[in-house]
């Protein structure tokens, strides 16, 4: 793993794969990550259409070959036939940590009721933290936010670089820092 904070941010939908309709997700997770880290980091956006292969593909490699500590995606994680996030990110997953989707869902259903629909997860890969966000900029800042605070303790635990946040916008816990 390189000591600078490398995060992947894959934006999954199939009209903003093809240029009908502009990315809000993407711009919103880095605008979030800015805002909330105080480490300086080096981004890998990807914007796929919501196809298995490609996703899979895609996730491997920033995890694999980019040695990306952090994975976010955006998108594709509700009840539709083409919704396959959380699929492809169970299929690459080594394990799963069902405590993000289970927060996630729970701050998310004190703003809309259809939370439910989000079938969000997260899991790890090697030395990987790979978390999914709906697509929704309102939904990415308050998952974001509700998760963050145990993001640099995994990625400690992971062995990857140490991750600063801005103690004004977020309360981080690193049990395990000397
Ligand atoms: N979570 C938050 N915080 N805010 C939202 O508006 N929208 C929900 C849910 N989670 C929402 C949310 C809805 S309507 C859907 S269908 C699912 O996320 C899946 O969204 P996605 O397909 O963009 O991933």
């Amino acid at each position: 793993m390189s000591e600078k904070l490398k995060i992947g941010i894959v934006t999954v939908s199939d009209r903003a794969s093809r240029g009908e309709y502009e990315d809000k997700g993407g711009p919103a997770v880095h605008a979030e990550l800015k805002e909330m880290l105080l480490s300086e980091f080096d981004v890998i956006t990807k914007i796929v259409p919501d196809e298995k292969d490609i996703l899979n593909n895609t996730l491997t490699e920033l995890a694999d070959n980019a040695e990306c500590s952090l994975v976010i995606t955006t998108g594709g994680t509700g009840p539709a036939p083409r919704d396959i996030t959380p699929d492809v990110t169970q299929e690459v997953c080594e394990r799963i940590l069902p405590g993000f989707g289970e927060l996630m869902r729970q701050v998310s259903l004190k703003k809309v009721p259809t939370a439910i629909l989000s079938r969000q997860i997260a899991g790890t890969r090697g030395s990987t933290l790979i978390i999914n966000l709906p697509g929704k900029p309102s939904a990415i800042k308050e998952c974001l936010e509700a998760v963050m605070p145990a993001i640099p303790d995994c990625i400690d635990l992971l062995g990857g670089p140490r991750v600063e946040a801005n103690p004004e916008k977020v309360r981080v816990h690193t049990p395990h820092r000397s």
